[in-house]
């Protein structure tokens, strides 16, 4: 079993879509079990929030639900998980800070570094923009979703 964690800011926009992306793809390739996904966010502000309602609809455009409620990133989430996928660079620092031995930072990656359609560094925030960010979000996701996904099948 494999335990994959994605993060990024809120736990609202970008990491829920990627766990729920990739729980499509999991069960779409009879994987169920076999990896486990969840998300979490650096900041606790929606801390129990369902997610966003824009992010909802960009996947409901797709066929693809978003179910979850946002919980924070916690120092033990880097013991427990065997990946953890930073959406940007500030996500990125802010879980290697929440590990000051380094013991863990092997496990941290950036999402974008699955990308293979894609040149971007960085899954950008859409929150703060308008319907196009969160369709731009779910290509980034689908594209590094799909790699992903290939990688922890070998
Ligand atoms: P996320 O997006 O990190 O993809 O969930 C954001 C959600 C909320 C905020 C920023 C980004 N916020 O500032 O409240």
């Amino acid at each position: 079993m494999t335990k994959v964690l994605f993060v990024c800011l809120g736990n609202i926009c970008r990491s829920p879509a990627a766990e729920n992306m990739m729980n499509f793809l999991i069960e779409r390739e009879g994987l169920t079990g076999q990896i486990i996904c969840d998300s979490a966010g650096t900041a606790g502000y929606h801390v129990g929030a369902p997610p966003d309602r824009r992010m909802q609809a960009a996947g409901k455009a797709r066929g693809l639900a978003m179910v979850g409620a946002a919980r924070q990133l916690v120092p033990m989430d880097l013991r427990e998980y065997d990946l953890i996928l930073a959406m940007d660079k500030s996500n990125y620092r802010d879980i290697l800070s929440l590990d000051p031995q380094g013991k863990y930072h092997h496990k941290v990656k950036m999402m974008c570094s699955y990308c293979t359609k894609y040149s971007e560094e960085e899954v950008p925030d859409p929150y703060y923009g308008g319907e196009e960010g969160f369709n731009f979000v779910l290509d980034l996701l689908a594209d590094a979703c799909e790699n992903l996904l290939q990688s922890l099948k070998k």
